[in-house]
């Protein structure tokens, strides 16, 4: 038994529900206006008015992806990276942007930081292939690697609306500052800021963390990433238990 599985060990059902109604969980909202598991928001201007209606099949939903030209991305892109995991996950990881390995094969987080997120995850009992959906904010791979632009999120993140809604998981990791500003609403914050609480997605319990390319940039972050995949672990137990 892993250190992560001995820590829920303890935990008796009580504490685990009472992670999911303390107040630290709050909804912030979205900066992408969707509906997951709630009534439609009123009627607010959002960049996805501008967007033909999205597809309520993921695979209708991943053409589309596939075929699109919204942003300047798409003229220098080898493939769209849609995602990677069943569609019945019971958690859905966000990251930034495809680099050049998730470029070349058109699957997300392949590449070292993947690599070293999926051992992560695997310490809290969270299997990569049976268990994960992944999906990043930009489905195209920005040149060099560099920072996606406010346009290109703004284009590209109908997408990831969707996603969330078709696959609905129990629980969201947005790992780096783009994913967890993003689904926070909370442009100003720093990472730090966000790490540490239990936010939420219209209804769906978001955790931020590090980006696991930071980690292996900065090994002392590895302990506070574990630390937030326990928080999420709980999250997700305590789903569980509720229902
Ligand atoms: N970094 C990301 O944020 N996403 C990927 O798919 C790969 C690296």
């Amino acid at each position: 038994m892993g250190a992560g599985e001995l820590f829920l060990e303890r935990m008796t059902r009580a504490e685990a529900l009472a992670i999911l109604s303390s107040p630290r969980i709050a909804d912030a909202g979205s900066l992408v206006s969707g509906n997951v598991g709630a009534e439609p928001a009123a009627t607010v201007k959002t960049p996805d008015d501008q967007l033909p209606v999205l597809p309520d099949d993921h695979g209708a939903l991943r053409d589309m992806a596939l075929a699109c030209t919204r942003c300047r991305l798409s003229q220098g892109r080898t493939q769209v990276v849609f995602s990677d995991g069943p569609r019945d996950a019971r958690l859905m990881v966000v990251g930034e942007a495809p680099g050049a390995n998730e470029d070349s094969t058109g699957v997300p987080f392949v590449g070292a930081a993947g690599k070293y997120l999926d051992v992560l995850l695997s310490t809290v009992g969270l299997g990569r292939e049976d268990t994960v959906y992944i999906a990043n904010v930009l489905k195209c791979r920005p040149p060099g690697n560099r920072d996606p632009k406010p346009d290109e999120i703004e284009a590209c993140s109908p997408y990831l609306k969707k996603q969330i809604e078709l696959v609905r998981p129990e629980a969201l990791l947005a790992v780096g500052s783009f994913a967890g500003k993003l689904l926070t609403g909370r442009e100003k914050s720093s990472l730090g800021k966000l790490r540490g609480e239990v936010h939420s997605y219209l209804g769906v319990p978001l955790v931020v963390t590090y980006h696991p390319a930071a980690l292996l940039r900065n090994p002392r972050w590895t302990r506070p990433f574990w630390e937030d995949l326990q928080l999420l672990r709980d999250v997700m137990d305590a789903s569980r238990a509720s229902k």
